[in-house]
């Protein structure tokens, strides 16, 4: 088979790497790829969001399968494309994709089919906003309805936070029509997971729970980022409440979008917080997290192409899903400065060193090559898992291999994975 991934972050590297170990494979591509990619992939310059251009090599190409990896072509309709053309795809259709790119519409929809979340309200005027601060009260979290990089959440815990926030987004637009509606929800308190989806519109099947880091800071302090590592699996979720999770979340969800008339198929991702009154739903997004795939995908012991291609012909009922019982942790290298403002182009070393180490991969995010040498080009730069029979191994594994990587200004958080080791109690 021929397979296309669409992207170029951790993410898509992570399904690069994956998919290229399958004997059912001839050819992967990448559009447009990374450096990290161009080492299992053919890697061309079309980007992300050019659905013409993508359809049109797919087509040419006779690619049998094309991965969707980030959310705005999906919330484009890239989908609903390249299935008119009858070209193999895997994602949400343009409408499904709303779960992720319409809050508004996921919490009511999670509203209506009683899907476990917090209480939501929604506004297009900044007054009325203003308005539900004062009565609701804080903590509260303000989002952006519409899709703004991952940073459309902002969690206040002062009225005046909340009142800058409304300002931003609604008055400044600092996300342009993102900010058209905002939602004003109710702040969650517990531990976050994330739990991913596998679904072909009909059956489900759910992979090892995984936790992310926003925060830039250790402790999770400081502002928000695209995700600073991940681990998996997480043993906050319990068999209990993976169980939980999937019966009353994430197959009512996959149910509820059926109902309304948008069937879903493809990658669907619960971002879930364990409050006291169980678990609740913080948001759905219609793709994979980065960087929790790169914490979960190696260790799937099934053949990735097998799940695809079971989603792309609606069989996924008749495959067994199975994950290795061992652990893995990502941990993140950003540029100094990220989230904030940063440069690029500092010349990167150490890869090598670091993936001559047993059990470790190194993915790359914000990376390019300059006259052949890696250089950094991106916030998130890679992304450096390692994996062991269990969390405490895996997160010494990361960092030994982190040790070994170098650029000037490289940053990482220290204490990811602490939160399973205090569960744990290791
Ligand atoms: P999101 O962009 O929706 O993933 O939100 C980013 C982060 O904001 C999440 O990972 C949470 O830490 C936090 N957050 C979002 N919604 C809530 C909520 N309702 N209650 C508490 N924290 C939240
Ligand atoms: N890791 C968070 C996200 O992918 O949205």
């Amino acid at each position: 088979m021929k397979i296309l991934v669409v992207g170029k972050g951790g993410r898509e590297h992570t399904f690069v790497w994956k998919i290229a170990q399958s004997s059912k494979v001839s050819q992967v591509f990448a559009t447009p790829g990374n450096p990290g990619m161009s080492r299992h992939a053919k890697c061309v310059d079309i980007g992300v969001d050019d659905t013409e251009g993508l359809a049109a090599f797919a087509e040419s190409e006779g690619i049998d399968l094309t991965i969707i990896g980030p959310e705005d072509p999906l919330a484009n309709g890239i989908v609903d494309r390249f299935r008119e053309r009858g070209l193999g795809v895997i994602g949400p259709n343009q409408k499904a994709a709303q779960i992720e790119a319409d809050k508004d519409f996921a919490m009511a929809l999670m509203h209506k089919y009683g899907i476990p979340t917090g209480w939501f309200e929604t506004f297009t005027d900044p007054q009325a906003a203003r308005d539900c601060v004062s009565r609701r009260g804080i903590p509260i979290v303000l989002k952006a309805s519409g899709l703004a990089a991952g940073k459309g959440a902002i969690v206040c815990q002062t009225e005046e936070e909340a009142l800058d926030a409304i300002d931003e987004v609604m008055v400044k637009r600092v996300f342009g029509s993102a900010g058209d509606k905002m939602v004003v929800m109710e702040f969650l308190d517990g531990e976050e997971a994330s739990i991913f989806g596998f679904t072909d519109g009909e059956h489900m099947v759910c992979l090892a729970p995984s936790q992310d880091h926003k925060p830039i800071f250790d402790g999770d302090n400081g502002p928000n980022t695209g995700g600073m590592g991940a681990y998996s699996p997480a043993p906050v979720v319990t068999q209990e409440r993976y169980d939980e999770i999937f019966e009353k979340v994430m197959v009512p969800t996959v149910k509820a979008l059926a109902s309304e008339g948008r069937p879903y198929s493809g990658i669907l991702y619960g971002g879930l917080i364990f409050t006291d009154d169980g678990p609740k739903v913080i948001e759905f997004n219609c793709r994979l997290g980065d960087p929790e795939a790169q914490a979960v995908l190696p260790l799937l012991k099934t053949d990735l192409v097998d799940i695809f291609t079971a989603i792309n012909d609606g069989t996924l009922a008749d495959l067994q899903v199975e994950t290795e019982d061992r652990a893995a942790t990502c941990v993140v290298l950003s540029s100094g400065g990220y989230p904030g403002d940063y440069e690029t182009g500092v010349p990167i070393t150490g890869i090598d060193d670091a993936e001559g180490l047993e059990d470790v991969v190194v993915f790359h995010a914000g990376t390019a090559e300059r006259d052949g040498a890696l250089i950094t080009d991106g916030g998130r730069v890679l992304g450096v898992t390692g994996i062991g029979d269990d969390i405490a191994s895996a997160i010494k594994k990361a960092y030994e291999a982190v040790e070994k990587i170098d650029f000037e200004g490289a940053y990482c958080r220290k204490d990811i994975g602490q939160k399973a080791l205090v569960r744990l109690g290791a």
